[in-house]
């Protein structure tokens, strides 16, 4: 990863060197920053549209106005895109020192998110996958100043870099090969984060798995030449604001060829992305132990490859998960979901407060929403529903919610097990989640991130290829997050 230092200072330097320096101009400060800067646009006018100037007064400065009518008008989101902009300007011109400028940040309805931004987009926004290259090209970005008065913003920015950090070890999961990060691998990267991050990691080997009778993960293992591994990652703070833990699943297929219902090469092609929900909930147990979240929280990870081995399952097999449920396996593609059941029904042990899991689970889920959005069902309450909602819109990981009404079920009857693993086509997204949820026995929140996941070409901030998505946004949920449960279930 590329390393960049976040800082605050409280005036620019005497002299610049290499440096692009953003000012933020809304009709709030453009009198104070007139006043102030000897190089000010003598158009101030501009600013009455969203609109930008640069200037260069020497080969060392690039200074930036970015209006904008009012503080109003500047959502995060928005703001964001511009970091992005200036990120993207600054490397074209190998400079290494960004100075961001807002006065008056401190008055917006949003600031907190604001000031985020100035440590997040930066990181999320220089992310490069280069250290399988043998000639590496490192952008040039070495440094951040956020120029504030207000030094007590620093919280923030470390808060901020935490969690962006944390995406960016989701998006290095995402995009290692298959050949170099199998589901051993990754039970030992778990451990190794642990140790880094300080939660608990615990691996669940084969023989460990074989005697829980984790049927799901144990047959999607058949045509493989790896084990399968079930890690479960645990963070306990000293005083807990939740008695009963929060429990997040991950799909942890490290390359999903399909199996014996092989993909065609197209929809293969980008299938070592099938891990991005293991991906996600390894970095926000790293954000969260980072940022030392007072939440108990545990990660369950059940992971494989898919693979048509001469073992291999196969369509018409009747298999039995580890709650004892039997499923007739009708596509040996549709393997994310069982592998989760297994991972589910061992997560009601824990009794926990809220299931959240992730996965990239549904091309169905792509078909409907894109790579805009996440398919979201939820059994929790309304409020902790919204909440999640809503911390989508914030982080810009945003969801669409989908109905887990009692008829789909009828579509996953078999007529020889109790389920089977696939309906039709239509309403694949739903019908997967409904097989899921004969499995939870607790408030469930279900996150198909089969599109956001991964982008076969750049999206500002988000980059290319793995997105680490997903971390953001349980992050920021929990880290909002109050007992709502307690008082309305
Ligand atoms: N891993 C895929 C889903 C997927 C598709 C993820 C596109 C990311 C991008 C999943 O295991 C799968 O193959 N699902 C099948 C289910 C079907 C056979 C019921 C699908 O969606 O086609
Ligand atoms: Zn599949
Ligand atoms: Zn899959």
């Amino acid at each position: 990863m590329n390393h960049i230092n976040i800082s605050i200072i409280n005036q620019f330097p005497q002299a610049f060197e290499k440096s692009l320096i953003a000012v933020i101009v809304t009709q709030e400060n453009v009198d104070f920053l007139k006043s102030l800067w000897k190089n000010f646009p003598q158009n101030p006018e501009i600013f009455t549209k969203e609109k930008s100037i640069s200037i260069q007064p020497n080969e060392n400065e690039c200074i930036v106005f970015q209006g904008y009518q009012h503080f109003k008008d500047l959502e995060p989101e928005k703001f964001r895109q511009h970091i992005f902009g200036w990120v993207t300007r600054l490397n074209k011109m190998e400079f290494e020192n960004l100075y961001i400028y807002f006065p008056g940040i401190e008055n917006h309805p949003q600031s907190k998110l604001l000031i985020r931004s100035i440590a997040e987009v930066p990181i999320l926004s220089n992310y490069q996958y280069i250290h399988l290259k043998t000639k590496k090209e490192w952008n040039s970005l070495k440094n951040v100043y956020f120029v504030t008065e207000n030094l007590n913003w620093e919280n923030e920015l470390n808060i901020a870099t935490n969690v962006a950090k944390s995406t960016c070890i989701a998006r290095d999961l995402v995009n290692d090969p298959p050949n170099l990060l199998d589901s051993v691998i990754l039970s030992q990267k778990a451990i190794e984060l642990g140790k880094k991050f300080g939660f608990r990691v615990e691996v669940f080997e084969k023989s460990r798995i074989e005697s829980l009778k984790m049927g799901g993960l144990l047959s999607v293992n058949l045509g493989s030449k790896v084990p399968p591994t079930f890690s479960i990652l645990e963070w306990k703070p000293e005083h807990p604001k939740n008695d009963k833990p929060i429990v997040l699943v991950g799909k942890g297929i490290t390359f999903d060829t399909g199996g014996l219902s092989l993909k065609p090469f197209d929809a293969m092609s980008t299938m070592k992305c099938d891990m991005a929900g293991a991906a996600a909930v390894l970095g926000a147990m790293c954000a969260i132990t980072s940022n030392n979240l007072p939440y108990h929280v545990i990660g369950l990870i059940p992971s494989t490859d898919n693979r048509p081995g001469e073992n291999a399952y196969t369509p018409n097999d009747v298999i039995t998960i580890y709650d004892g449920t039997t499923v007739e396996v009708l596509n040996t593609d549709a393997e994310g979901r069982l592998i989760l059941a297994d991972a589910l029904a061992f997560a009601n042990q824990y009794e926990p407060e809220l299931i959240i899991d992730l996965a990239t689970l549904t091309g169905a889920a792509v078909v409907a929403v894109g790579d805009m959005a996440i398919a979201m069902m939820s059994t929790a309450n309304h409020d902790v529903t919204e909440q999640i909602i809503k911390a989508g819109f914030e982080v810009h990981e945003r969801m669409v919610q989908f109905p887990l009404w009692d008829e789909y079920k009828e579509l996953i009857k078999s007529d020889i097990a109790d389920l089977k693993n696939v309906g039709p086509r239509s309403g694949g997204a739903i019908t997967a989640a409904k097989f899921l949820q004969h499995f939870v026995k607790y408030p469930w929140i279900h996150l198909d991130i089969a599109g956001p996941a991964f982008l076969n070409s750049p999206d500002s901030y988000r980059g290319k290829n793995g997105t680490g998505v997903g971390v953001r946004l349980l992050y920021h949920f929990l880290e909002t997050y109050e007992h709502w449960n307690k008082s309305q279930n």
